[in-house]
């Protein structure tokens, strides 16, 4: 619609699953971590405003450095990004022979200038299984490391202690109220639950594969171990369906409103920045992830 484009026609808009609807409403791509990499890397408007948290909008300015960055608003961050250190991981690659640290995407620019591959939720089995190394650091996420480690059982697993605030409060006796009340109801959890949540899911997937494995199912209702942004996207692709959410909301992805993200269309928002040498040595991990995972 016309109106709708106004002020809006050198950006490309992107926005992740865990947004408000209304935010998702207004974007031209709407996907997980993974995907919106991908789109962000190859994006070619002036402008990409990232519907996200920092270090989402980090990731598109190094991947697509010609661009420009915005977010609709500065102070959203994800606590976990960062839940590691510098010091930690220089002084475990000095003690441990044949180490790759693998880097969720879900960091700090600086910790990923660290690492030597970054990953997604939705390809972090693949990445780890295609490395040479035996030993691995996975940073700063322990709970979907844990989840990785347990399906890529021959290697030797190093953590950094990092959760998400958000995924890590949900308790397997929430997950276990719910199932009484709904026996025939899947539990669809994110790998950033914690383990004895994860041990009571009949599925587990990014935020897309959530989404796309509630679609084909012939279930009628399920349980929902995610962050209830995803309610929007699935409310559209599977009408009929029920969905009951236990997690509670990610209040850094609810700072983003589509004032906020209209003011980006009329000279506001905020310019993600960082100098040429931290962008080139984060570069080479992201784009061994956009390699491995193809
Ligand atoms: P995905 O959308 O990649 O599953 O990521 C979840 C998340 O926590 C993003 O912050
Ligand atoms: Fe970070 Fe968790 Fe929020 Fe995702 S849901 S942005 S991992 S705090």
């Amino acid at each position: 619609m016309q109106a709708q484009r106004k002020g809006r026609e050198d950006c490309i808009v992107l926005a992740h699953y865990y947004t408000d609807g209304a935010v998702q409403a207004m974007a031209d791509y709407v996907g997980d971590s993974y995907y919106l990499a991908k789109v962000a890397a190859k994006a070619d408007k002036g402008t990409i405003v990232f519907c996200g948290v920092r270090f989402m909008g980090e990731s598109a300015k190094i991947l697509n450095p010609g661009r420009r960055v915005l977010l609709p608003d500065d102070a959203a961050d994800c606590p976990m990004a960062h839940m590691a250190s510098a010091a930690r991981i220089r002084a475990l690659r000095a003690a441990v022979e044949d180490l790759a640290v693998v880097c969720y995407i879900n960091s700090t620019a600086q910790l990923k200038a660290e690492s030597d591959v970054c990953v997604t939720s939705s390809n972090a089995v693949k990445i780890v299984s295609a490395l040479p190394n035996k030993n691995i650091l996975f940073i700063p996420d322990e709970n979907l490391g844990h989840f990785v480690h347990a399906q890529v059982p021959g290697k030797k697993f190093y953590y950094s202690g990092g959760y998400c605030p958000v995924h890590a409060q949900l308790l397997a006796s929430d997950v276990e109220s719910e199932k009484l009340a709904r026996p025939n109801a899947p539990v669809l959890a994110h790998p950033e639950c914690k383990a004895e949540l994860l041990a009571l899911a009949d599925f587990i997937g990014s935020t897309s594969e959530i989404i796309s494995f509630a679609e084909g199912s012939g279930a009628s209702e399920f349980i929902l171990c995610t962050e209830p942004g995803v309610l929007w996207e699935l409310s559209r692709r599977c009408p009929g369906k029920r969905f009951v959410p236990v997690t509670p909301v990610c209040a850094d992805m609810k700072r983003i409103t589509p004032a906020k993200v209209e003011a980006c269309f009329a000279g506001g928002g905020f310019e993600v920045q960082m100098d040429e040498e931290l962008m080139r040595a984060a570069r080479r991990p992201l784009e061994r992830m956009l390699e491995l995972a193809r």
